[in-house]
């Protein structure tokens, strides 16, 4: 499990209209089969990044780029959209965005992905199926994806980009629009993705998620690798986070008061169950 698939070498990018924001990466090397989080303030350069990976960045931009950026073999830049898009697949933030409109219910919809690979009828119906199935999405089968929730849409989008078979999923803010209970589905579902073995790229504000699904997270900031580093690591370092105006958890920031208070010493706690415990240990009038 220690193969790289995503490989950044001397990269660098800016768009043609833009001389203030660069993005540049160093060296930059992803396992296959790990779920990493991307963190970082509006404007860090998280969505160019995300688009480097997929090829968006340069095949689609207007602007210039330097060094690679290596998909497993293949080099985006010698490589077409059409390829890359079999290898790596990209949710965005919009659920509606990503919907082709062509489909008249769920199954069409996200078959409709499919059409342009090639796939006999039969293929793409045992595709279809399969992946309705995977993602939990039986009951709407039939339905307009038009009618359905924030939540089930954005399923809908992930369904007809999963059903490609891509070896890696790059999720930017893909909950940015839901309400809880379907955020709560999305990483649930990614969950479910991890264990089979999906490369996960997960841009995302909603620290608690991360902290408990990712292998590692990588700060952005300024088009630039800021940190990259263990979730408890990077969750519980308040003045990094601060530093590069992002806000701590409440869990977390409630031991940086301990701490002012005098009351503190240890490491920060980055999720509720970990506070509880460490509350306990060092408070045994809690009990
Ligand atoms: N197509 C574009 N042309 C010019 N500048 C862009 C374009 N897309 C993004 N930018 C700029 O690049 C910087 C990084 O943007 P982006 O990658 O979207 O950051 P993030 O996703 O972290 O908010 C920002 O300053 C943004 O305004
Ligand atoms: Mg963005």
């Amino acid at each position: 499990m220690n193969q790289t698939i995503i490989e950044f070498n001397n990269f660098k990018w800016h768009y043609s209209n833009n001389r203030k924001f660069r993005l540049d990466i160093q060296e930059l090397k992803i396992r296959k089969g790990s779920f990493v989080g991307i963190i970082g303030p509006t404007g860090a350069g998280k969505t160019t990044f995300c688009y480097s990976i997929m090829g968006v960045v340069p095949h689609l931009q207007n602007g210039k780029m330097e060094g690679s950026v290596r998909i497993e073999e293949i080099e985006t830049k010698n490589s077409s959209l059409n390829v890359l898009s079999q290898k790596v697949g990209l949710v965005v933030q919009n659920p509606l965005s990503q919907m082709s409109g062509a489909g008249l219910n769920v199954e069409e919809e996200i078959a409709f992905g499919l059409e342009n690979h090639g796939y006999s009828r039969q293929e793409m119906i045992k595709k279809v199926k399969k992946i309705i199935e995977l993602i939990g999405l039986k009951e709407y089968a039939r339905r307009s994806p038009f009618e359905l929730s924030g939540g089930q849409q954005q399923k809908v989008a992930i369904a007809s980009i999963l059903v490609l078979e891509p070896e890696i999923l790059v999720l930017d803010e893909p909950t940015g629009y839901l309400d809880p209970l379907s955020t709560d589905m999305i990483f649930t579902l990614v969950k479910e993705l991890k264990k089979q073995g999906k490369t996960i790229i997960f841009v995302s504000h909603k620290f608690e998620y991360l902290n408990e699904l990712c292998d590692e997270i990588i700060l952005i900031n300024k088009g630039k690798i800021i940190k990259k580093g263990a979730p408890t690591e990077i969750f519980s370092d308040i003045s990094l986070l601060s530093k590069n105006n992002l806000g701590a958890m409440d869990v977390t920031n409630l031991f940086a008061r301990l701490k002012k208070a005098g009351k503190w010493k240890k490491r920060f706690a980055v999720s509720v169950e970990e506070s509880e415990k460490e509350l306990r240990s060092e408070f045994p009038w809690m009990r």
